[in-house]
């Protein structure tokens, strides 16, 4: 009898040591926040039971393709095979280049229009898709007027931009007020998007706090569609960038 006792004593004691070690592995940090010194790793997304691996984030048509200063798209000259015109208001004429985007982007882009609309917001496409040719044009007026450095700050050079892959805009509040400005993150419209975005697949890929990650400075009209699962997952253990969540060098030097 006290060998049967002693046996249920501990099984209960093993089934609850292993409890709290997998309790201790699912729970995030405490701040709820990732550190620079803790980026996610393999383990870590074995623990939340996300799958990094799913999709390449090399390939130029995968949709978490990582871009940026050291790691340019390869292909440079890369061009999406799937380009459309997405039906949502346009900024300029259908047939300019920039009102592309890639097919697969357009329904959620679809719906992310629709239920800013909802809320009150009219939003429209200021600018899609970019070819390597027409990120340099872009590229070099800003150089031309600005200098290089100031220009490395808010534009890709051709080869390194995430517009080149089809898979991101710059959002354009159709009131024009704080276009294309850092003030529209202070805006209700703005600041609406930034909490919503990623419940259709899409985050601000150049946040305030995370220059020296991304390596550009603050944009939150521009929006990077990753896809509901990877936004969802960002959100959830509070990520914001691509860099840090696959453990990817990105900063300001090319
Ligand atoms: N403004 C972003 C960084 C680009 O040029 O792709
Ligand atoms: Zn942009």
């Amino acid at each position: 009898m006290k060998k049967i006792l002693l046996g249920a004593v501990m099984v209960v004691a093993i089934a609850g040591s292993l409890l709290i070690f997998h309790r201790k592995a699912a729970a995030p940090s405490s701040s709820g926040k990732p550190t620079a010194s803790s980026p996610s790793s393999p383990a870590q997304s074995a623990a939340t039971g996300f799958n990094k691996q799913r999709y390449s984030t090399s390939q130029p048509d995968s949709i978490w393709v990582v871009v940026n200063k050291p790691r340019p798209l390869d292909p440079i000259n890369y061009v999406p095979m799937d380009l459309i015109v997405p039906d949502v208001p346009l900024r300029l004429a259908a047939s300019q280049e920039q009102m592309h985007i890639r097919k697969q982007v357009e329904q959620p882009m679809k719906d992310l229009f629709a239920a800013a609309k909802q809320a009150g917001f009219q939003l429209s496409l200021g600018s899609g898709y970019r070819s390597f040719q027409y990120q340099k044009q872009l590229y070099d007026s800003y150089v031309a007027t600005s200098g290089q450095a100031e220009a490395d700050k808010t534009s890709a050079r051709p080869g390194h931009s995430e517009h080149q892959t089809g898979l991101a805009f710059d959002v354009e509040i159709t009131n024009m007020k704080c276009h294309l400005d850092k003030c529209l993150g202070d805006t209700p419209d703005g600041k609406w998007i930034a909490e919503n975005a990623y419940k259709y697949g899409f985050i601000i890929r150049y946040t305030a706090d995370k220059v020296a990650v991304t390596g550009y400075d603050y944009e939150p009209w521009h929006l990077r569609y990753v896809g509901t699962d990877l936004a969802s997952e960002l959100h959830k253990q509070n990520i914001e960038t691509l860099e840090e969540f696959f453990n990817i060098p990105g900063g300001p030097n090319y």
